[in-house]
């Protein structure tokens, strides 16, 4: 094992100490979990906290750092003056690719590079002694399940440590009201409807749920990429002890501030080819599919999506991607066949068009064409659609996301279920495909669908995103608590 950058940044610490350089009043260390839509959202927290004017240390594996780095969205993670990738080397790990015909949907295949994240504990505590000598305060924001690698800060007098919840404000209430044992009652008609949590997760995961959460309790603070204009009663309820576990909380999302990129502008040569197509049809006529980076579907599935989708008369963009692998930069990627003659056929006709490469997912949410999203529901395409005001048909997967799913269709009605978590077994045919998006795009309830999901996109972007909306107001909150 090899840990170049660990010497050479504690080297650099002492040496600026020793020079007598300006000491940091505070610095932060952000400790991501390593998939995607962790990634992805630790990063946009970065460049947050890092223009207030605080040092932001990005720390991870070489890969991972290099996999958030590439797909980042909307700026140049490299250009950041404030915001300091530590790459640290571990050991290698298994990363085998994700099998789509497996028993349940959840990412087993993702597991042994989850595992390896206890490797950069030792790493990052070093990291942290060595800033604990340049600042006044050492502030560790780190993934909810990275609660153990982080555990040295307790050794640390001047640090303390916060958890980012990536995932919806109502998947964690009931995650840690359940653990709980059930301490206070709530609405038992969401309750008796929850999925389980064994239908979720395998059991590895779980366990290594638990292995982190032990941890969580030195933490002194959550942090929700949520809004109160969202999950106003689902936060209130987080605060209540003893869920609250007398810490504090706040709900900085969505803040996705950056409004206008270069995939906007419709002269830029670098505009996605599915973005030009996007302009030429009608406004709110299509439908975005896409299952996220941990969905591996089956080729008999991938079949009937295919069939659905050419049959159903709507227009669709289809990103057509299989689960990323452990190390997204490791050997082949499963070749996903289509029916011969397909992806021409559909594109020929300007009835749809399959996307391969890595979409711009914002750019197409936000483009006026596009009426709907079909979507595993993962809370990264949950928030992202909601900030659009684009209705979602959901077909949840795994973890989270049956949940998420919940939230989306029964409680806010801004989406429809395509296949409802009790039938996750069967294959969906083409006909619920048909249906589905049908009914989302093309339909009475669709349009009384799309109407809410806009009252809200509104009512978010009123209350939260602008500037001295909400989620503004608490990532200021935040800054000034981690800067007292
Ligand atoms: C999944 O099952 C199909 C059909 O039984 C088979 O052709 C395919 O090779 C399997 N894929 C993997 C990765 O096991
Ligand atoms: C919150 O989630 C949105 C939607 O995925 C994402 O674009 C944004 O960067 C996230 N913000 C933070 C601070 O994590």
């Amino acid at each position: 094992m090899t840990k170049p950058n660990l010497y050479s940044d504690h080297a650099y610490n002492q040496k600026n100490y020793q020079n007598g350089l300006k000491r940091s009043q505070v610095v932060v260390v952000m400790v991501p979990f390593p998939a995607q839509g962790h990634l992805n959202q630790l990063l946009h927290l970065s460049r947050l906290i890092s223009s207030d004017n605080i040092p932001v240390h990005f720390a991870g594996t070489t890969t991972h750092n290099s996999q958030a780095k590439l797909r980042v969205h909307g700026f140049v993670p490299s250009t950041l003056s404030n915001v300091f990738f530590h790459d640290f080397e571990i050991p290698p790990f298994q990363s085998p690719p994700p099998n789509p015909n497996a028993s349940i949907k959840f990412p087993s295949h993702l597991q042994p590079s989850f595992d390896a994240t206890s490797h950069l504990r030792e790493p990052i505590a070093k990291l942290l002694h060595s800033l604990s000598y340049t600042c006044n305060r050492v502030v560790v924001i780190h993934d909810t399940l990275m609660a153990s690698v982080v555990q040295d800060f307790t050794s640390i007098q001047n640090a303390e440590s916060y958890t980012f919840r990536s995932i919806s404000a109502f998947a964690s209430f009931w995650y840690s009201w359940e653990a709980m044992g059930r301490p206070f009652p709530v609405n038992d008609e969401l309750e008796k409807d929850l999925p389980l949590l064994k239908s979720c997760f395998t059991s590895s995961f779980k366990n290594f749920i638990s292995s982190q959460l032990e941890y969580a309790k030195f933490s002194s603070g959550n942090l929700y990429n949520s809004s109160r204009a969202i999950e106003g009663e689902f936060l209130d309820l987080l605060q209540k002890e003893p869920v609250k576990g007398n810490k504090k909380l706040w709900a900085i999302g969505p803040l996705n501030p950056i409004e206008k990129s270069d995939q906007n502008n419709k002269s830029s040569g670098r505009r996605h080819e599915c973005l030009h197509w996007l302009d030429k049809q009608s406004p709110r006529s299509v439908i975005f599919v896409s299952f996220g980076t941990t969905t591996s579907l089956t080729d008999q599935q991938i079949i009937e999506i295919a069939t659905g989708l050419e049959k159903s008369a709507i227009k669709f963009i289809w990103a057509l991607r299989d689960a990323d692998k452990g190390d997204i930069f490791s050997g082949e990627v499963r070749n996903i066949e289509l029916p011969k003659g397909y992806e021409n056929r559909v594109k020929e006709r300007e009835r749809g068009l399959v996307v391969r490469d890595w979409a711009p997912q914002l750019d197409i949410l936000r483009h006026p064409s596009t009426g709907g999203f079909m979507s595993h529901c993962g809370w990264n395409s949950c928030m992202e659609s909601i900030s659009h005001g684009v209705p979602i048909a959901a077909w949840p997967m795994h973890s989270d996301q049956p949940r998420n799913c919940m939230l989306i269709t029964k409680l806010l009605k801004i989406g429809i279920v395509v296949n409802d978590w009790e039938c996750r077994d069967q294959l969906v045919r083409p006909s619920d495909i048909v249906n589905a998006v049908r009914r989302l795009i093309d339909s009475k309830e669709g349009a009384e669908i799309r109407r809410r999901a806009v009252e809200l996109c509104l009512s978010v972007g009123r209350k939260s995103v602008a500037e001295g909306g909400i989620s503004r107001m608490e990532l200021d909150s935040f800054v000034a608590h981690i800067s007292r």
